[in-house]
């Protein structure tokens, strides 16, 4: 199985990072082909925990990883995570893409100020200059990572986007902000020599991998109902988030994958805005909250949850073919009963079970739930975790048997903790 696609099927937050960590020890390299320091993906070994924002789940098996040309790179946030990381005696095998696009100060400044203007419309971003990023790559002003090892070029490009930067930030927002050129151009060169021995043509080096029957795994950021395209436009990310990402964000073809496995949360949870229709905004909500620390890896928000809604994660899983699903943080539902699982949409007086691209017919959709019996609080998961499948509560086995009904595709990892440790492996 040499080409791997981990992908969130909800709104992010999925737990991507502990399954591609798990599964990294089986690889030979890890690649992030989408988002930046969006990303906030947690890995917890023995107690201690990693929140990686650029770098590669799989790092900590000392495996190569690689930031695709679809992943936009931050410099501060890179070299300060490669630094952590030192600290902490991991020496990285990093490759960055050359033709990757570089985050710049005033590209998270733009961030706050799109989110200003968009008042009810913003997507409660990350404000780390994402949005902005990608819209300057798409409109061909964009700073590659190439272009930071040629003085010439960086100089010339740079020339141009500020004075449009500076423009945008003092005509259009009407801010009081004068941008430094010269030290924009020192830092940005700056950042050039320190990742030079990293820079590569990713896509070359992911071809050669894939063709000496190596396994690579695509580390998805994000999830489905966040990408651009199929995401809930406007309040998503501004990258390719599915599995059809990987191909374009670290330059292999679609041949090249061999399978897609798609991480789920056992419930719902959102961070930023837009409509939740399965938001539990009770005493339930501030539950799941709690036991399961449902709070932003990159910005500390508190994320909204709700009950599991299958209609995205159906949509996911036809947008992005998935082979197996995950299910994670199981252990964060007990105690709670009658569990819910909204199977469709009541929306006005049609029954719809997909996700409609218009924000209005979506706002107005009322879930239609399923229920299940809930398993008792005071769970001994260390003995299940041993015991395997078989070991789960009789009402936790119900509770996967039903989704795999309704989804049509197999459950073949259970997270029920943080920990690498604490999953159960399934032969599916
Ligand atoms: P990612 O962005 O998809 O990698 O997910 P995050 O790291 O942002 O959020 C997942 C959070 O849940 C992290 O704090 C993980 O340590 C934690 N986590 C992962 N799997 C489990 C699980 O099965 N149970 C519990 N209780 N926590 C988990
Ligand atoms: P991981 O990889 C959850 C959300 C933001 C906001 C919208 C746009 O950890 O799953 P952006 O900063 O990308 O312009 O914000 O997308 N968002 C995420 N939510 N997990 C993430 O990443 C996210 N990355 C962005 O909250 O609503
Ligand atoms: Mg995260």
């Amino acid at each position: 199985m040499p080409g791997i696609v981990i992908v969130g099927t909800q709104w992010g937050d999925e737990a991507k990072g502990k399954i591609t960590d798990l599964l990294a020890k089986d690889a030979d390299c890890i690649v992030r082909y989408n988002g930046g320091a969006n990303a906030g993906h947690t890995v917890v070994v023995e107690g201690k925990t990693y929140k990686f924002h650029l770098i590669p789940s799989g790092v900590l098996h000392g495996k190569r990883v690689y930031l695709g040309n679809g992943v936009v790179v931050d410099p501060e946030i890179l070299l300060d995570e490669l630094e952590n990381l030192g600290r902490e005696g991991f020496q990285p095998d990093l490759h960055i893409s050359d033709r990757a696009h570089v985050v710049f100060s005033f590209h998270k400044l733009e961030d706050g100020l799109q989110e200003r203007l968009k008042g009810s419309l913003r997507a409660g971003t990350t404000k780390r200059g994402i949005g902005p990023t990608y819209s300057d790559k798409a409109a061909r002003f964009g700073i590659r990572i190439a272009d930071l090892l040629d003085e010439e070029t960086l100089k010339a490009k740079l020339d141009v986007l500020v004075d449009l930067k500076q423009k945008i930030i003092n005509q259009v927002y009407g801010e009081d902000v004068k941008l430094d050129k010269k030290e924009i151009l020192e830092e940005a060169s700056r950042f050039g020599r320190a990742v030079s021995n990293y820079v590569c043509d990713v896509s070359a080096e992911i071809n050669e991998a894939l063709d000496k029957g190596e396994t690579v795994i695509f580390e998805g950021a994000q999830g489905t109902l966040l990408d651009i395209d199929h995401g809930l436009y406007p309040y998503g990310t501004s990258s390719s988030t599915i599995a059809g990402g990987a191909c374009i964000g670290a330059g292999v073809s679609p041949k090249r994958i061999d399978e897609i496995i798609g991480v789920m949360k056992a419930y719902t949870s959102r961070v930023g805005t837009g409509p939740l229709p399965t938001e539990l905004k009770n005493s339930i909500g501030e539950r799941i909250r709690e036991v399961g620390k449902e709070y932003g890896t990159t910005t500390g928000r508190p994320r909204r949850v709700g009950w599991l809604d299958l209609v995205p994660v159906k949509y996911s899983i036809r947008l992005n073919s998935i082979d197996k699903l995950v299910i994670t943080k199981l252990d964060v539902l007990s105690g709670l009963n009658p569990l819910k699982i909204c199977i469709k949409y009541r929306c006005g007086n049609k029954i719809i079970d997909t996700m409609p691209a218009d924000i209005r017919t979506f706002e107005k959709c009322e879930p239609i739930y399923e229920e299940l019996e809930g398993w008792e609080a005071n769970v001994n998961w260390e003995r299940i975790v041993k015991g395997g499948y078989e070991a789960l509560p009789e009402q936790a086995k119900e509770y996967i048997q039903r989704i795999e009904e309704h989804v049509k595709v197999p459950i073949s990892i259970i997270s029920v903790g943080p920990e690498r440790r604490e999953t159960i492996i399934l032969d599916k």
